[in-house]
């Protein structure tokens, strides 16, 4: 079914087979790509873009902190994203925007020539459910996060997905979702595509910034959560307290807070616990136009 859908890709859209690159492009070989991924949902007055000015904020940041350069203003790219979205018809969805380099680079490390950018807008589907989700299994990874002194974790970068694959499949070896993992001086971090919360005596704690990428969702949540009475904290978590936790949650952008059913052999007694319904409730009225107060995060796409 991807095969219908169009690419907008330098300005230009352009239909989904055609979204391709060299192996030998540098992006490919070196690995040099990064990317952002934002929810879109479908409103009264047609489709909107979930905190769509975040997602842009953080893709520029990502080629910042990589030295990467976008040929495109933020206004240029809101256009892009509304153009490919209107294209391919999508109510909900995710959009997926990509910066790489295409050019063909056999020895070249440093490229200085702008990111070639394409922008898909892929629509809800069986395999692709957003906002709903089961309780998940999750396990404390084998590996540890990328040490930021090696690699900017708060980048998007392709290149930095080796990490939360490889923490995926140790995951799935011992017959969990998804497994976190922790930063190499011990703390949690992150899973391999999502943050991390806990509850513990009604106070809900997620590892501060540093170690992890910037969430939007998870500041979505620290934000919008004391609106409903919960106390929300950044604070470093030990894996015990994993294992100690009332109740324990995941989320990214797709689906706002994900239960967790089970951390390694401890299982959880509520599935889901009080406070992560009431943050589930509180996500999915925001994406449903249903909250006055945060209605301006779903940034209409016209
Ligand atoms: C490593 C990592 N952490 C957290 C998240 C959640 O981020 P967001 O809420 O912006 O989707 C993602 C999402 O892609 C991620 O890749």
């Amino acid at each position: 079914m991807f095969q219908d859908l169009k690419v907008w890709i330098n300005g230009r859209i352009v239909p989904w087979t055609e979204a391709k690159v060299h192996i030998m492009s540098h992006s490919f070989a070196r690995g040099s790509a990064v990317f952002d991924v934002l929810g879109i949902h479908p409103g009264p007055d047609g489709p909107a873009a979930f905190r769509l000015s975040r997602h842009l904020d953080r893709f520029f940041r990502t080629a910042d902190l990589l030295g990467m350069k976008i040929g495109y203003s933020r206004e240029q790219l809101r256009e892009a994203v509304a153009e490919v979205v209107k294209a391919n018809g999508i109510g909900r969805g995710i959009i997926k925007l990509m910066g790489y380099y295409s050019e063909e680079a056999i020895i070249k490390l440093v490229m200085d020539s702008d990111l070639d950018i394409a922008i898909f807008a892929i629509p809800e589907t069986q395999e692709l459910i957003l906002d709903k989700a089961d309780p998940i299994k999750v396990c404390i990874s084998r590996w540890r996060k990328l040490h930021p002194a090696t690699v900017p974790v708060e980048a998007k970068a392709c290149a930095n997905y080796l990490n939360g694959m490889l923490s995926r499949r140790d995951a799935a070896e011992r017959g969990f979702d998804l497994a976190i993992m922790l930063t190499t001086d011990g703390h949690v971090a992150e899973g391999a595509i999502e943050s991390v919360f806990v509850v513990k005596d009604g106070i809900v704690k997620t590892p501060p910034l540093g170690n992890i990428l910037q969430s939007v969702t998870r500041m979505s949540i620290l934000e919008a959560a004391p609106s409903v009475g919960l106390d929300v904290r950044e604070e470093q978590i030990m894996p015990q307290e994993l294992l100690a936790a009332d109740e324990m949650f995941t989320c990214h952008t797709g689906i706002k807070a994900v239960p967790v059913r089970q951390i390694e052999d401890r299982v959880f007694d509520v599935v889901p616990g009080p406070v992560t319904s009431k943050i589930s409730q509180l996500m999915e009225d925001i994406c449903s136009f249903r909250n006055e107060r945060f209605r301006h995060w779903l940034e209409p796409l016209t």
